[in-house]
């Protein structure tokens, strides 16, 4: 991943895979042009990059010059297309071939061709390393296209965001999401989980996702996918892992300008695990760490009797019941530990002390990821 500016970009094309396009052009295109000698005009700035590799791989003599406009602001194109170095040598009778980096808008191909109207050329031809076809709004043909593209922002290779990544000898795409802290939270039961989600949701400004919330919700607001889930409940079967996850979806796109989530209740399995991996890289995000909550046995089972005796809740009230749901815990996220760990991305962290001093070794947790 790079960062450049504000913004992130992950590697979409290799500087391999663009060495074969920039020859195959060139193959191509020096087989049409036949014994002529061609002038090929770059335009700068991106194009840089695609006429120095594209004039080394051409096997016949050619000629090269450059004519400079500018159009993009940002990441998007601009209809204002300025003529900073127009022609600078007379091309009656030639060949002309020109080379472009990138065809997104086609707004800068037009300038080309208004430049090209009252030149007497043998031939124009258009060749691009990139065309993104559902950007283009133009009807010019395009003669030689390199790689098809998405209509998404790319950096590298010539093209560059606000002056930076021209550099970089491969090509990197915009990430959909920028940099979010996604945590997976853990914890036996009376680890104080809840407690400590709130002020990691605060403090970090993360959505906190508890899978049994969720399911409530879309039940109780009768969506597609809360009825879903309830006609296997109500036929007392496990809803299926893709109903939970098209669920924890739906959510994440609620979200869509947030900072990171926290995923309580979810995974509980491998399949759920690598599901949620799945999940986060549609995103163009991942997982950062599998934090969980570490407090020995015993200190769980006086913390859930001492609860008991306030809150009433049963399940909190007997000694046989607490100590089988702190082992069907460990049981069940023995696997989660493994799968985690094997990504370098578990957690434990000690649960004993004062909430604060908690907060503490789970902000430290956190920042150092
Ligand atoms: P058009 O005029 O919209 O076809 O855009 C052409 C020019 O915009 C290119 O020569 C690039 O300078 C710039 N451009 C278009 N798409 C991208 C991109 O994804 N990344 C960086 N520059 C781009
Ligand atoms: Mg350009």
């Amino acid at each position: 991943m790079v960062k450049l500016h504000d913004k992130y970009f992950k590697p979409f094309i290799s500087a391999k895979q663009i060495d074969d396009v920039m020859q195959r052009l060139a193959t191509e295109i020096a087989n049409d042009v036949g014994d002529e000698i061609p002038v090929f005009v770059g335009i700068l700035n991106g194009s840089f990059m695609v006429v120095s590799d594209f004039v080394k791989k051409y096997p016949k003599p050619c000629e090269v010059t450059f004519i400079k406009l500018a159009s993009y602001e940002g990441v998007k194109s601009t209809e204002d297309i300025q003529r900073l170095i127009g022609l600078t040598q007379d091309l009656t009778g030639r060949t002309v071939i020109i080379l472009e980096d990138i065809i997104d808008t086609g707004n800068t191909l037009a300038e080309v061709h208004r430049i090209f109207k009252n030149e007497k050329v043998k031939s124009l031809k258009i060749a691009t390393l990139f065309y993104k076809p559902e950007a283009y709004k133009k009807d010019f043909k395009l003669h030689y296209v390199g790689i098809e593209i998405p209509n998404k922002f790319i950096v590298g290779y010539g093209l560059d965001y606000d002056g930076l990544g021209r550099n970089l000898p491969e090509v990197y795409q915009i990430k959909q999401t920028q940099h979010m802290t996604n945590l997976v939270l853990f914890g036996p039961p009376g680890a104080g989980k809840g407690t400590q989600a709130e002020f990691l949701k605060e403090k970090y400004d993360l959505v906190h996702i508890s899978t049994g919330d969720v399911f409530r919700f879309n039940i109780k607001n009768e969506t597609a996918l809360g009825m879903l889930a309830k006609s296997y409940i109500d036929k007392g079967q496990l809803v299926p892992d893709q109903v939970t996850i098209d669920m924890l979806n739906a959510e994440v796109e609620k979200n869509a300008g947030a900072k990171g989530f926290i995923f309580d209740g979810f995974p509980r399995t491998n399949a759920q695990a690598e599901s949620l991996d799945k999940l986060m890289d549609s995103k163009d995000s991942q997982i950062n760490a599998m934090i969980a909550l570490e407090v020995e046995d015993e200190i769980l089972v006086e913390r859930l009797l001492g609860r008991g005796k306030t809150s009433g809740r049963a399940d909190d009230a007997n000694e046989t019941i607490i100590r089988n749901r702190i082992t069907e815990y460990y049981n069940k996220t023995a696997i989660l530990k493994d799968y985690y760990s094997a990504q370098d991305k578990y957690f434990g962290v000690n649960g004993v002390g004062s909430i604060e001093e908690i907060t503490e070794r789970l902000s430290s947790t956190i920042d150092n990821l």
